[in-house]
């Protein structure tokens, strides 16, 4: 008995890096996987079909149920076409890891219009693409079903030369509490990750090159399935920091902070800078 017998999941990306592992370790659960790849290069230059392809193959060398799938997540065709092949080999989709990524890092006076926009068109509007065929797929099954949705650390937390790709994963996360809230009564889970992994995306980061073993993007893989699976039935909304053995819910926080009822609430700036510094608008560091 696997925890994802009888589900069928889509995974985008998965023809390498994280996204292979997550389709191989549901796969090892019961589920049946549509292998989603474009197959390009890290930059979202070209595209083929070996790589989907060769994760289809793994995973039927081990004895499961996949089926490959080569689209672009970043149009709306390809987002149809790609439950498609989900309703195509296996007749539902319960549902998507949404994992298929490029970079194009440049600090933000050298970033232009074009490492902006294709940045931002297979991040966040491919999670568009591909999380709207699976959610009206889901909402007319009507029998519950999971979104879980990659964001980064650079989207929730910041990181230099990242800022197209930090505004498409924070554009993400605000989709997925969205999605998380309108989902509810339909029973559909939504979830953010944030990863950490050794893949060909990290694998020139200063220092990470000696971090493979400790990195390795089968770390990430195991949360997946127990968010895919009914042992977390009752969770949605969550975002998750995951990689190198460590698991950790990431939360946006608001400080009780100052609320002025005299003056018609408003403040003015000396005494902001009073309250600031008696330290009661920030959150404790
Ligand atoms: N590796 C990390 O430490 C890390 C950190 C934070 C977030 N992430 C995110 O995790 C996800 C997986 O990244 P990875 O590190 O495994 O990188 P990766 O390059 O190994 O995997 C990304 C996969 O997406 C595929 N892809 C790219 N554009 C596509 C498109 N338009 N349509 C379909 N497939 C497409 C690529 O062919 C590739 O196989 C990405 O969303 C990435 O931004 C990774």
């Amino acid at each position: 008995m696997g925890l994802l017998d009888g589900k069928v999941m889509i995974v985008t990306g998965a023809g390498g890096g994280i996204g292979r592992e997550h389709a191989l370790a549901m796969s090892k659960e019961g589920a049946a996987i549509v292998v989603n790849d474009l197959g390009g290069s890290r930059d979202g230059s070209g595209s083929g079909g070996t790589m989907a392809d060769g994760v289809v193959e793994e995973i039927r060398a081990a004895g499961g149920e996949a089926v490959a799938n080569y689209d672009d997540v970043s149009s709306v065709e390809g987002g149809l076409s790609i439950l498609q092949s989900g309703l195509d080999a296996f007749e539902k989709v319960d549902g998507v890891v949404n994992n298929a990524g490029i970079l194009r890092d440049k600090s933000f006076a050298n970033t232009t219009e074009e490492m902006w926009d294709i940045v931002v068109k297979v991040h966040l509007k491919g999670t568009y693409c591909v999380t709207h065929a699976v959610y009206n797929h889901l909402k007319q099954r009507n029998a519950g079903g999971v979104i879980i949705n990659t964001s980064s650390t650079s989207g929730l937390d910041g990181n230099f030369g990242q800022g197209n790709y930090g505004a498409a994963k924070a554009g993400i996360a605000g989709l997925s509490r969205c999605l998380a809230i309108e989902g509810k009564k339909y029973g559909i889970r939504v979830f953010i990750l944030a990863p950490v992994a050794h893949t060909r995306l990290t694998e020139d980061l200063p220092g990470f090159e000696k971090l493979a073993t400790a990195m390795n993007p089968a770390l990430v893989s195991p949360l997946v399935v127990y968010l895919a699976s009914d042992l977390a039935a009752d969770h949605s909304g969550k975002t998750f920091f995951v990689g190198g053995g460590r698991i950790a819910e990431m939360k946006v926080v608001t400080a009780k902070g100052i609320t002025k009822v005299e003056d018609g609430g408003v403040w003015t700036p000396e005494e902001i800078a009073g309250r600031m510094s008696a330290g009661e608008i920030l959150l404790p560091e």
